[in-house]
């Protein structure tokens, strides 16, 4: 490992479908402390980049270490140590929200002391305290997001891995789960998260990577960012489509004639 704070290393990922390479030689490290931004269009592979963090996607070839652990040598432990929230929840339909943590929390092993306190304290701050004990069927997406982000909670990951977190949230909700992923990180956790949302990039994420056809094109801090962009590209959205090839002004013209 290059350096002792690498919370997320991956070197040299490959994912390919058939002919079709999804994934293609992804090398990058999230420390202690971080919230890296992982930036694509769609179809680019930040979801098979993710799946193969979480341990859900075996590698056509590379490897990843989540924690210090190997994720396909050693998935128990790499598994111990991280949370994922998916793009879609996927969360079991007929338990209630209290039932689902405390499911989770057993699947940890976690004390039963420490989990009924901490099955409250993520209903509480994640204002899911109200229909705590209704099914998750009747959560309308956002409060099944909220749900997702507080299983993932439960046992206090070192890493957090988030596939597009505040899609379909109210602003109140989406700035709840920015504040919970920075102070994760202000305590020490590594965020990994996936977005399209280039303002919550820009604002909440200290490193951000840019995928492209399945390529990291760019790594860097907005700053660092900025350097490698022609001048006068100035906002990430810029930087972004410079970088991933955004329509230009005469092909929009032509569907719109
Ligand atoms: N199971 C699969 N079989 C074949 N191809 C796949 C499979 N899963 C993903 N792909 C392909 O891999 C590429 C990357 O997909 P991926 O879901 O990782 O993109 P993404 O960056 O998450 O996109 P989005 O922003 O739309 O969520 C796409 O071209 C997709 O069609
Ligand atoms: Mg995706």
């Amino acid at each position: 490992m290059a350096n002792g704070n690498s919370l997320i290393v991956t070197q040299a990922l490959v994912k390919r479908y058939g002919d079709k390479v999804a994934v293609n030689n992804v090398s990058l490290e999230v420390q202690a402390g971080e919230v890296f931004g992982f930036l694509g269009p769609n179809g680019a592979g930040k979801t098979t980049t993710i799946k193969m963090i979480v341990g859900l996607l075996q590698p056509t070839s590379g490897t990843v270490r989540v924690a210090g652990f190997d994720v396909q040598t050693q998935p128990m432990q790499a598994k111990a140590s991280s949370g994922y929230v998916p793009d879609t929840p996927n969360l079991y339909a007929k338990l209630t929200g209290r039932e689902l943590l405390r499911f989770v929390g057993d699947l940890y092993d976690l004390d039963r002391q420490h989990m009924a306190q901490r099955t409250e304290e993520l209903l509480r701050v994640l204002d899911l305290g109200e229909a705590a004990d209704n099914t998750i069927d009747s959560y309308s997406h956002g409060m099944q997001q909220k749900a997702s982000l507080a299983a993932a909670l439960m046992h206090d990951p070192k890493v957090l891995v988030l596939d597009e977190p505040t899609v379909g949230l109210d602003p109140k909700s989406a700035r709840l789960i920015k504040d919970i992923l920075r102070q994760m990180a202000d305590r020490g956790s590594a965020v990994f998260l996936s977005t399209h949302i280039l303002e919550i990039a820009e604002r909440m994420c200290d490193r951000i990577g840019i995928i492209n056809k399945g390529e990291l094109v760019a790594v860097g801090t907005m700053n660092e960012l900025r350097s490698l962009g022609k001048a006068g590209e100035v906002s990430l959205e810029d930087i972004f489509l410079g970088l991933t090839g955004g329509a230009e002004e005469a092909e929009i013209a032509e569907i719109l004639k």
